[in-house]
């Protein structure tokens, strides 16, 4: 049994790791600023611990007595504010300096190990090439400061610094697999690459699993996506016979990191710890949802 806190522990892939870990027998702290958050961290059998996530002696006092940090802190747009540069300053906020607080609070109170999340949209364009941890990133938008906030977990943290890259979150309470839905049946796609780019997909419940396997692999960076990702094409062609509609009408294309190919391989993590992803979220689990 380990001693875990987690910040970001609210949220849609915080929740589910605190259940996952909690039913591991680790004994779990989320860090919240809300009532509302320590009730829901209470019901699901964890400590809850106030703290400011861009005050590092506040994080000091929270993470005292940790063996591990998990820090899953993002906050994402809505949908409908997405194209809006100026929604993404809070999430900026929290990549940039609260990962460079946790970081160094978890180094001040001898964590011995700092699980930071990023993102799988980080790579360059690769085709229909396979692009493991070593492939070359590009970052750019709204996944540059997913580069910084790992920089800071493996610069500012002395232990093991174990960075998951994550593949698009899919799952009823995702944001974005709502969004999709609720396009998909007005026979539009959301797909921002062209048809035959790959799209790293993850199932949230999946997600959570990885955070449990994450204590325990050796430090490093690791994949966390669909074994065998999905292109949009084959995304849109699910999605399209979930909702019961022939095809999707495809979107003007548009630059940036979700256009980019991204075939990502979550071997390493898969080989280091026997993790797999129970479904193909991209193709396997729109039905499930829509119903
Ligand atoms: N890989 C991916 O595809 C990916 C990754 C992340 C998010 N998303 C999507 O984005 C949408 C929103 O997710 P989200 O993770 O941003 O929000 P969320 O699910 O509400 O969780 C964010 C967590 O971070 C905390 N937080 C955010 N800003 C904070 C701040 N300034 N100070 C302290 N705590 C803060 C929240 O605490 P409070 O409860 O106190 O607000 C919560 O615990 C979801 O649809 C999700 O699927 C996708």
């Amino acid at each position: 049994m380990n001693e875990i806190v987690i910040t970001g522990s609210t949220g849609v892939i915080g929740r589910r790791a605190v259940r996952e870990l909690v039913a591991a027998g680790h004994r779990v702290t989320g860090v919240t600023r809300s009532a509302r958050g320590r009730e829901r961290l209470e019901d699901l059998g964890a400590g809850a611990v106030e703290a400011d996530v861009f005050d590092e002696a506040s994080l000091r006092r929270a993470f005292d007595g940790a063996d591990a940090v998990v820090n899953l802190l993002t906050h994402i747009p809505r949908a409908d504010r997405m194209a809006d540069p100026s929604a993404w300053a809070e999430n900026d906020r929290v990549r940039t300096e609260a990962s460079a607080a946790i970081a160094r609070a978890a180094q001040a109170a001898g964590v011995r190990r700092l699980v930071q999340e990023s993102i799988a949209f980080v790579y360059a364009d690769g085709g229909d090439a396979w692009l493991d941890e070593d492939a070359p990133v590009a970052g750019g938008g709204v996944t540059t400061t997913a580069l910084t906030a790992e920089r800071n977990a493996r610069e500012l943290f002395d232990g093991d610094t174990v960075v998951l890259r994550f593949g698009l979150f899919m799952g009823p309470d995702s944001g974005s697999t709502q969004g999709a839905l609720e396009a998909a049946r007005g026979g539009a796609s959301i797909a921002i690459g062209p048809p035959g780019a790959y799209r790293p997909t993850l199932w949230l419940d999946d997600a959570a699993t990885a955070i449990a396997a994450a204590l325990a692999v050796p430090a490093g960076t690791y994949n966390v996506t669909d074994a065998d990702p999905p292109t949009n094409a084959e995304i849109d062609a699910a999605l399209a016979a979930a909702v019961g509609v022939d095809a999707l009408r495809l979107r003007t294309p548009v630059e940036g990191p979700l256009a980019r190919s991204q075939r990502v391989s979550s071997r390493r993590l898969r080989e280091a710890s026997g993790w797999a992803p129970r479904l193909r979220a991209g193709t396997e689990t729109w039905e499930r949802i829509a119903a």
